[in-house]
């Protein structure tokens, strides 16, 4: 069959919302995109692991840190299932781990912000895990079939995630002046960050219209910003905090609510590896690769013993 044909099919099975499989025909962009996404993914969960870990041995009481350490193995198990997505791609887990090392592949930039105070825990939870369920909850409806499985499963345990931060920080909006100034200060620092994880303005952003027409993605950046801007702006009156924007305003027109324009610049800073913790991010993963060297190689022996036994 022609190339033409192929295409024909495959596009078709999209626009029926047949979900393409692993060993389906598809064109190389297709494959490398997916493997662009779901690989990048997979290093912000596992990069993601680091900025609350940080914060695991001084979580204000047991119930905080087992809360914590749930959260912190949860993203730790989305990198596995994302990682065995790209890896039905034709990729490589090594490939995709020395492309993160070597800084080739990204990860969400949002994980380069320190957490400063125990407040920035339950705002990561509310914010950056709210941000990234507005992500999810679209990809759980990808064209390709592994991602949107693997996605399933984890929105159900992002939206407890998002829960739980935003309980921690209702807890300190009702405490003390400190506790009040604290959760206020730490949604003053991780705002602007957060609406920068959806992504460059869709009229700058290269990859946009074909992923939409291949059902990669199915709202743009934008879109799934405003909508993360609006669901944040009511959730706040319950907490009695504010956002830190003056232009924030509900547009009775649009229907949507109005808000302040991003600092680009330092947007792009991040994603080129300026960011306040860029390059401790990277030094952290490298060594725990390092230090996991002989549980690999334990596992690796272990198997091959395992197989002649079996053999025998
Ligand atoms: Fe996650
Ligand atoms: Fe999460």
């Amino acid at each position: 069959m022609p190339v033409q044909d192929f295409e024909k099919i495959f596009q078709e099975k999209i626009d029926n919302e047949i979900k393409i499989e692993p060993k389906d025909w598809m064109p190389e962009a297709y494959r490398k995109t997916n493997i662009r996404q779901i690989s990048q993914h997979a290093h912000s969960e596992i990069v993601g692991m680091l900025p609350e870990g940080n914060w695991i041995s001084r979580a204000p009481s047991l119930k905080r840190k087992a809360i914590l350490l749930a959260k912190v193995q949860d993203e730790g198990g989305h990198g596995l299932y994302l990682y065995s997505a790209a890896e039905t791609l034709g990729q490589s887990r090594e490939e995709m781990i020395n492309d993160l090392h070597s800084g080739k592949a990204k990860y969400s930039s949002i994980f380069n912000y320190p957490t400063l105070t125990w407040a920035d825990i339950g705002a990561i939870g509310w914010l950056v895990d709210g941000a990234a369920i507005m992500n999810q909850v679209m990809l759980t409806r990808t064209s390709y079939g592994p991602y949107a499985r693997a996605m399933v499963r984890i929105c159900k345990e992002e939206s407890f995630h998002q829960r739980q931060g935003f309980e921690s920080l209702l807890v300190l909006s009702r405490g003390t002046k400190e506790q009040k100034e604290m959760c206020q200060d730490a949604i003053n620092r991780w705002w602007w960050p957060a609406l920068m994880m959806f992504g460059p303005r869709d009229s700058e952003s290269t990859n946009s219209d074909q992923s939409m027409k291949w059902k990669i993605k199915r709202k743009t950046n934008d879109e799934l910003r405003q909508n993360f801007v609006d669901m944040i702006a009511e959730q706040i009156k319950t907490l009695g905090m504010k956002l830190p924007d003056d232009m924030l305003k509900w547009n009775e027109e649009r229907r949507h609510y109005d808000f302040g324009e991003i600092n680009w610049e330092e947007f792009w800073q991040v994603v080129k590896g300026n960011g306040p913790c860029n390059k401790q991010r990277l030094v952290a993963r490298k060594k725990a690769w390092d230090d996991g060297e002989w549980v690999r190689e334990a596992a690796a022996a272990h198997a091959v013993k395992r197989n002649k036994t079996k053999a025998a």
